[in-house]
């Protein structure tokens, strides 16, 4: 059983509090995890709470459902708890970051006591073996930086690597390349919250800068190298109208505009290319690009069930982006998970943008056996996740 839980601020990757969470068992088992934080968060997603206040709150309510009487190994149960503790749908009592903080944490605590790792504890006897694909941010901008471009991502997809170490190592290979480009051009550009390029180019220059060095990399490297973006579109909407830079785009310009793009770079993947509200648009959308390019939904479905179930009614994409912290518990983001599969909508497990050396999506991915997995490039809160998924390849030999 869960003998005690800890819970301390800690520093985020942007210099920010954060919730990190220790848990130990009467066993001697122990965990610790800490919450990440988005900056272009969706308006749907599980409340996060003013550090100090998730910390009080979550000892009030959730700390004495968990001591002495739950067992860390048992996630349903720790996860119903935490529910049960905060009594809200969005976790507005305790905070979704000290819920998904204790979740994760739990999760270790119960791997530890196994002695087994938390992709095998998470995954099971069964787990598949293939590895996730990462998707690496390469140049970026939109809520991740000020004065670049205006579309959010734009991610490296090393389609056709061997191995996760040749998609890592790709991955930094690609960012390196554009980091020549835009020093070639003489275009200064210092970094990003998730350590991608973030000069003051617009997008247009960014699309050519990234199929050229994706084209040079995939020679070096010698398999397929294809890239994507997430767009974060909903902080793009505003008064029904799509403001990237200087183009306004009507809904019908924008799911045109997003069609044309996929042709001409071959995208392997666009994430949230419209509203967090606009199902029929993406529905439009997802039925003319065809099935070889994912169209995610982030702050579509912001990991949550019931919207992931009413865009699959309506076909509103064929990907849905996985971040626990949008949902508060490792449990709910599980059953996104499995409704996404499905349904056959590719999951892509994610880290935010504000993020620590936690490593538990690292673990997460390789336990559901997800394609794919977006964790950046370079930064040590980035590497430290890229790491551990090159560390589980070998030691699970994926
Ligand atoms: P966020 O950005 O973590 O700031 O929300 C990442 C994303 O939109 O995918
Ligand atoms: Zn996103």
């Amino acid at each position: 059983r869960i003998e005690t839980v800890r819970l301390r601020p800690v520093l985020d990757s942007r210099g920010n509090e954060t919730v990190e969470a220790d848990v130990l068992t009467e066993s001697g088992g122990f965990g610790r995890a800490a919450a990440p934080s988005g900056a272009s968060t969706g308006e749907y997603e599980a409340i996060e709470l003013p550090v100090d206040e998730a910390i009080a709150a979550a000892r009030e309510h959730a700390v004495p459902r968990l001591e002495g009487r739950t067992f860390a190994g048992d996630q349903r149960e720790v996860d119903a708890a935490l529910e049960a503790a905060d009594g809200t749908d969005d976790f507005s009592e305790i905070g979704a970051n000290a819920a998904v903080a204790i979740s994760m944490a739990a999760a270790k605590a119960g791997a530890d006591v196994l002695g087994a790792p938390l992709y095998q504890h998470l995954g099971g006897a069964f787990r598949g073996r293939n590895f996730p694909i990462p998707l690496g941010n390469v140049i970026g901008g939109g809520e991740h930086a000020q004065d670049a471009t205006s579309i959010q991502e734009f991610l490296a997809a090393p389609v056709g690597a061997p191995s996760v170490r040749d998609a890592v190592f790709a991955n930094a290979a690609v960012h390196e390349r554009v980091g020549e480009l835009l020093e070639e051009r003489g275009e200064p550009a210092a970094k990003g919250d998730e350590g991608a390029w973030a000069p003051s180019i617009d997008d247009a220059e960014a699309f050519e800068l990234m199929e050229e060095a994706v084209d040079d990399v995939a020679d070096e490297f010698g398999f397929d190298i294809k890239f994507g973006l997430d767009m974060a579109a909903a902080e793009r909407f505003e008064d029904g109208e799509y403001v990237f830079g200087e183009d306004v785009r009507s809904t019908e310009e924008q799911v045109g505009y997003v069609a044309d793009l996929v042709d001409e770079y071959d995208l392997a993947y666009v994430e949230d290319p419209l509203d967090e509200d606009a199902y029929e648009a993406f529905a439009e959308l997802t039925a003319q690009v065809g099935e070889q390019t994912l169209v995610c939904g982030d702050d579509l479905f912001v990991t949550n069930v019931d919207r992931l179930e009413e865009g699959i009614e309506v076909g509103a994409a064929n990907s849905i982006l996985i971040k626990p912290n949008q949902i508060g518990t490792l449990s709910d983001a599980f059953d996104a998970i499995e409704l996404a599969v499905e349904s056959s909508y590719t999951p892509v497990i994610s880290h935010r943008s504000g993020e620590t050396e936690d490593t538990t999506i690292a673990h997460l991915a390789v336990a559901t056996g997800a394609p794919f997995i977006k964790t950046g490039t370079v930064g040590g809160e980035r590497t430290a996740k890229l790491n551990e998924l090159i560390r589980i390849a070998d030691e699970a030999r994926l």
